[in-house]
């Protein structure tokens, strides 16, 4: 990780290889620009310019905002990462808040999944100077609040970074085993409790639907449970993620050109590992559970197959229509055991539907669930972080498209309109009537994997819901 160290000189006092400058709205009236330099070399605020012989680079921003910051600083990083220099200096802009957001852009834009290239580029930069002098000349946060939104800023970073190697490992390697194996490292790290479920137990716990999910997989599932501990907790989270490691669509078998990315049907799974890995490194008041339903869905002489019906873990009998509609029974068995430790708040995160990147988008989260106010507070504290997340509404005319003629409910709706909500109200049935006001569904489908690279996100998993979730969680504790 790269190390960034607040310093107590002035811009010009700050020694380093580089310099980074943000030009605001192309607004050359800054405290380390020389207007009459820039105009020499015709550059007027827009885009990347690199000042060779002053060792300055200059990037635009549209205006002081922290989403622009924070995209801006980790496109200045992917630029200067490939120069030869060693270390770089930065002042301040705005208020923490703003340099949360510029730390975290530098951090993660040091990021690529390089893992699997015979050819490294290691990046030469390694350190970053931050002087203690702002580009209006106004009066900086003190040193102490910035270090501590530098603080936040690296557990978010390695978080993170935690959950993108998680997401972009081939589906060979990063199996069922290889998430528990991961989970167990983090319980270590933050000595947290870990319990790993075998097949055996989801037998015992009678989890029917994910267990028939898993049936043609050659890879044994697991369900993984971390637990985040305090002295006086809060409140207690509870968070279900979606570990598909691959996603072939099962019997119901996905086009092949659907099927390429569905390593990341995990990204869930990985989100909430990464969630608890940050919250725990917090030390915050509050008791967290994370939750993985780790398997894969695959095709073979025991496969489960359309017109199975199966017993789900709350006794529910579920109608399989369609096999690649798999994550929501996954998540069904994995939101009963959830229910049985009584949480405050309930948050599954799960890439569940195709339907969701379409209505939303590629850069957007569906939040569900039945609490307005939840729903909002958590689109609200998503929205504050650089996350984009919006509301999805349930309503009794979708409800009755997941009903079945022949078991309690149906695993696909009868119209292919509305897929999100529909995957929504179909977890929904396995919510208990006193949790269903403390249940949010977050349908990360669109975001959790970039295919072209965009805000701070670079190619492959993007760790989208760690940052949400991180600040939802945050709001609450601060606010009891
Ligand atoms: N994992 C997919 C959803 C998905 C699609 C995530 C594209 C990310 C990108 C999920 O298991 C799935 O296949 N859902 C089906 C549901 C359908 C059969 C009702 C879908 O969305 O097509
Ligand atoms: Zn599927
Ligand atoms: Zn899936």
């Amino acid at each position: 990780m790269l190390k960034i160290n607040l310093k107590k000189t002035s811009f010009k006092e700050t020694k380093a290889d580089l310099a980074l400058v943000f030009v605001i709205n192309k607004n050359f009236k800054h405290a380390w620009i020389e207007p009459k330099i820039l105009k020499e070399f015709a550059y007027e605020g827009e885009g990347i310019f690199f000042d060779q012989f002053n060792k300055i680079i200059y990037i635009g921003v549209e205006s002081l905002d922290i989403d622009i910051f924070r995209e801006a600083s980790t496109q200045a990083l992917r630029f200067i990462k490939k120069l030869p220099f060693k270390s770089l200096k930065i002042g301040i802009y705005g208020n923490e808040e703003m340099m949360e957001g510029i730390f975290l852009g530098l951090l993660v834009g040091m990021y690529d999944f390089n893992q699997y290239k015979s050819k490294k580029i290691i990046p030469a930069l390694k350190e970053i100077f931050v002087s203690y002098e702002s580009f209006d000349k106004k009066t900086p946060p003190s040193l102490q609040v910035l270090q501590k939104s530098l603080d936040k800023a690296l557990i978010l970073a390695q978080s993170i970074i935690l959950v993108r190697d998680a997401i972009n490992t081939p589906p060979e390697e990063a199996t069922p085993m290889f998430l528990a194996q991961l989970a167990q490292k983090i319980a270590k790290e933050n000595s947290l409790e870990c319990h790993i479920g075998d097949e055996k137990f989801l037998k015992k716990e009678k989890m029917g639907a994910f267990l028939a999910v898993n049936r043609a997989s050659v890879h044994p599932p697991r369900l993984i449970h971390l637990i985040y501990k305090t002295k006086k907790p809060k409140a207690r989270f509870v968070l279900v993620g979606k570990g598909l490691t691959y996603d072939s669509g099962g019997l119901s078998l996905k086009p092949a050109d659907y099927m390429v990315t569905m390593k990341a049907d995990k990204s869930g799974g990985c989100a909430v590992l990464g969630i608890i890995d940050a919250l725990a490194k917090m030390k915050i008041d509050a008791e967290i559970h994370a939750i993985v339903g780790a398997t894969e869905n695959m095709i073979g002489g025991n496969a489960y197959k359309p017109d199975d019906i199966l017993l789900s873990r709350e006794g529910k009998s579920i109608e399989v229509r369609n096999t690649d509609a798999e994550g929501r029974l996954v998540l069904a068995d994995c939101l009963s055991y959830a229910q049985d430790l009584k949480p405050d708040y309930l948050i599954d995160f799960a890439t569940l539907t195709g339907a969701c990147v379409v209505g939303l988008g590629e850069y957007t989260s569906g939040v569900m669930g039945h609490n307005e106010e939840l729903k909002t507070h958590f689109e609200n504290m998503a929205l504050k972080s650089g996350e984009l997340a919006t509301k999805l509404t349930f309503n009794r005319h979708l409800k009755k498209l997941i009903e079945s003629k022949i078991a309690d409910v149906c695993n696909v709706a009868s119209s292919r309109y509305g897929g999100a909500i529909t995957a929504g109200m179909f977890l929904s049935e396995f919510i208990r009537k006193e949790y269903k006001d403390k249940w949010l569904h977050i349908d990360i489908a669109g975001p959790a994997y970039v295919e072209r690279e965009w805000d701070i996100n670079t190619y492959g998993g993007s760790g989208a819901g760690v940052r949400a979730c991180v600040e939802f969680v945050l709001d609450i504790i601060k606010k009891d």
